[in-house]
């Protein structure tokens, strides 16, 4: 859910001067990263209105006290409050991970892959619009430290606002983000061995203000097992989804992902296969990257093939400048994959996928 700042008690004073409208918004600190936002969406929001002439909006700052009282707020709402110890500010203080809980509503979705530039990312971005636009609460977790690229993707330029310790996290075309890439530098290397990945992990899950999320998105690093064990660890219920693309070398990669995945306990819900053909202006579809992998690896894993994605090249371009296709072409062909393919995954549910070696036969 997204809160106004009406809300969350920000808008301090609302001043009516012969058609000229003052309004007072207290920032949570005064370096406040969405000041600039915040302005111009009040003016935004205020400037139409009737009888109005000039907007000015005026920024305070909260004291300690009322940050701590919206920090409570925030985080009191969805079942994280409770369990932190003395040395927290009020009651509402959250220091678990809300997904780990069983009672947690969030269905997550680990999205994997044998090796990188399959389009890992783009199916996050992408599949959390589609999901979003199901009328569900969606976030995406960052998790690929060595390629993290879902905030630009998702066109958002801003680092998370932090309230006392816990971590805001912003909002593209819908979509809730946290990635690695905002507590490190752009141009730096990232050298994260596993214990480190783990940490923050671990505190991406309890630090950040995840509200209850219908589903928790997490693009994964490619390859590499630490990530999968985490999440074994801190999202035991993360359902997989393996992304391949069709030629039968990147589905043998990818299948060893999938087995990574099963042999930390797992559940592989289903494979996707991306940049399966293009279809040329001759509306015939052409198969770049060969055909049939993504089939090939969902039979080996015993788990449905749920979409296949076409090349597209509006989808690259989305991806580069924060306007994925989902949102910049709803229509198009790729767009209406990835509707299907969120669909699916709504209808799937949460449960285990049936084995097909365990079924009675009879
Ligand atoms: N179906 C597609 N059509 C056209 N371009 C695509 C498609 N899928 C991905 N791409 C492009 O391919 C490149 C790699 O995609 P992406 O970054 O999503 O892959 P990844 O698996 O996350 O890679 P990495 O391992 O680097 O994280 C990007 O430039 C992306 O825009
Ligand atoms: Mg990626």
């Amino acid at each position: 859910m997204q809160r106004s700042i009406v809300d969350l008690d920000m808008v301090r004073g609302i001043r009516v001067d012969d058609g000229r409208v003052g309004v007072t918004v207290a920032l949570t600190v005064a370096g406040c990263p969405l000041r600039a936002e915040i302005t111009d969406r009040v003016t935004r929001a205020v400037a139409p209105l009737e009888g109005v002439s000039g907007v000015d909006v005026d920024l305070t700052v909260m004291t300690d006290d009322e940050r701590a009282a919206l920090r409570t707020r925030l985080t009191g709402d969805h079942g994280q409050a409770g369990a932190a110890g003395g040395h927290q500010h009020g009651p509402g203080a959250a220091s678990s991970n809300p997904f780990s809980d069983p009672a947690s509503r969030t269905r997550v979705l680990g999205l994997s892959s044998g090796k990188g530039g399959v389009g890992k990312s783009s199916v996050t971005v992408n599949l959390a619009v589609a999901l979003a636009r199901l009328g569900h609460e969606v976030a995406v977790l960052d998790a690929d430290v060595y390629g993290f690229s879902v905030p630009k993707m998702l066109g958002i330029g801003h680092d998370p606002v932090v309230i006392d310790g816990m971590i805001v996290p912003p909002v593209g075309h819908g979509v809730k983000v946290i990635s690695t890439g905002f507590f490190v530098g752009d141009d730096q290397p990232v050298i994260w061995r596993g214990p480190m990945l783990h940490k923050a992990l671990e505190q991406f899950l309890t630090d950040v203000l995840w509200g209850e999320p219908t589903f928790l998105l997490v693009d994964m690093p490619p390859g590499t097992g630490d990530v999968a064990l985490s999440m074994a660890q801190f999202l035991p219920r993360a359902e997989m989804l393996v992304v391949t693309t069709p030629q039968p070398a990147a589905q043998r990669v990818a299948q060893r992902s999938a087995l990574m995945a099963r042999k930390v306990n797992l559940a592989v819900r289903g494979v996707v296969e991306n940049m399966s053909w293009f279809t040329g202006d001759d509306a015939k579809r052409y198969p770049i990257f060969g055909a049939g992998g993504g089939q090939m690896l969902a039979d080996d894993l015993g788990a449905p093939l749920l979409a296949q994605i076409p090349l597209v090249t509006a989808l690259r371009e989305g991806g580069d400048v924060g306007q994925p296709v989902t949102v910049a072409e709803p229509l198009s062909e790729a767009s209406q994959v990835f509707d299907t393919l969120a669909r699916h995954i709504v209808e799937l549910g949460p449960g285990r996928i049936s084995r097909p070696e365990l079924r009675i036969s009879g």
